[in-house]
């Protein structure tokens, strides 16, 4: 476990675009793995401005993203398919036909789950995954339970996750109370992680995910079990850490 403290949002951002430029420029047609909510946006950001210097190419790249509200339309604002396009795709020169996105409106999310898993594993699972975390250590929105889930499914969200997404939507009643997320299997399959986290609202799920026992009530610990992982952590995330 590799663990990179930086002073704050900004160089937490700086730190890990430039992780996933290598990525991209080593291997051009590497299957990435992306996340939503706030902690990622600033890395896209710089990412877009490493690709605006000519220095990355994403004409080859597949990506797949952890997670997308069940029963929202990918047309929906609030969606995870617009977030990415908003925030991401449509600044680079990626295929749209390469970026996949669970479907938050399929008919039957149990075959959407299935369907999910094996595009990720034909790909030849994923090169590079970008994590956030949940104050309560969800990673995609795998929220804690008594056993970690292993394939894509659908969720039902945690009451404090609805409240803390509640902040992207008009009132926290439209906030969707499912999910459809990645499960642990092609999060661990992964052959290389990276979880950012920033602020104090993170500290405790940061400690509990680095110093805690395996466990699924804290869904993050499981990445203790992998063997390439980097947490990228700003000084109030980390501010909880023994050392
Ligand atoms: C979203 C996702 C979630 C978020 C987490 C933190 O795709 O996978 O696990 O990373 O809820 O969200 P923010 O970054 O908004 O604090």
């Amino acid at each position: 476990m590799n663990i990179i403290k930086v002073k704050n949002y900004d160089e937490m951002s700086k730190r890990a675009a430039f992780i996933v430029a290598s990525q991209v420029s080593i291997k051009e047609d590497s299957v990435l793995g992306l996340a939503t909510g706030s902690t990622p946006i600033g890395t896209y950001k710089q990412i877009i401005n490493i690709y605006n210097d000519k220095l990355i190419d994403f004409k080859n790249i597949t990506t797949y993203n952890l997670d997308e509200y069940y029963d929202l339309s990918e047309e929906n604002e609030q969606s995870y398919r617009c977030f990415m396009n908003q925030n991401l795709f449509n600044h680079i020169n990626i295929d749209k036909k390469n970026t996949f996105v669970p479907n938050g409106k399929a008919e039957n999310p149990e075959k959407e789950c299935k369907r999910y898993d094996s595009l990720v594993e034909k790909s030849g699972n994923i090169d590079l995954q970008i994590l956030g975390i949940g104050s309560n250590a969800h990673i995609g929105f795998n929220e804690p339970d008594d056993k970690f889930a292993k394939g894509t499914h659908l969720v039902d969200l945690k009451q404090e996750t609805i409240d803390a997404n509640a902040r992207f939507f008009k009132s926290k009643e439209e906030v969707p109370k499912k999910a459809i997320s990645m499960g642990m299997k092609n999060i661990m399959a992964a052959k290389k992680v990276i979880l950012l986290a920033s602020g104090e609202n993170k500290a405790q799920a940061i400690k509990s995910t680095i110093e805690g026992p395996i466990n699924p009530s804290v869904p993050a610990s499981i990445l203790q079990l992998h063997p390439d992982v980097t947490f990228i952590l700003d000084e109030d995330a980390a501010s909880r850490l023994n050392k």
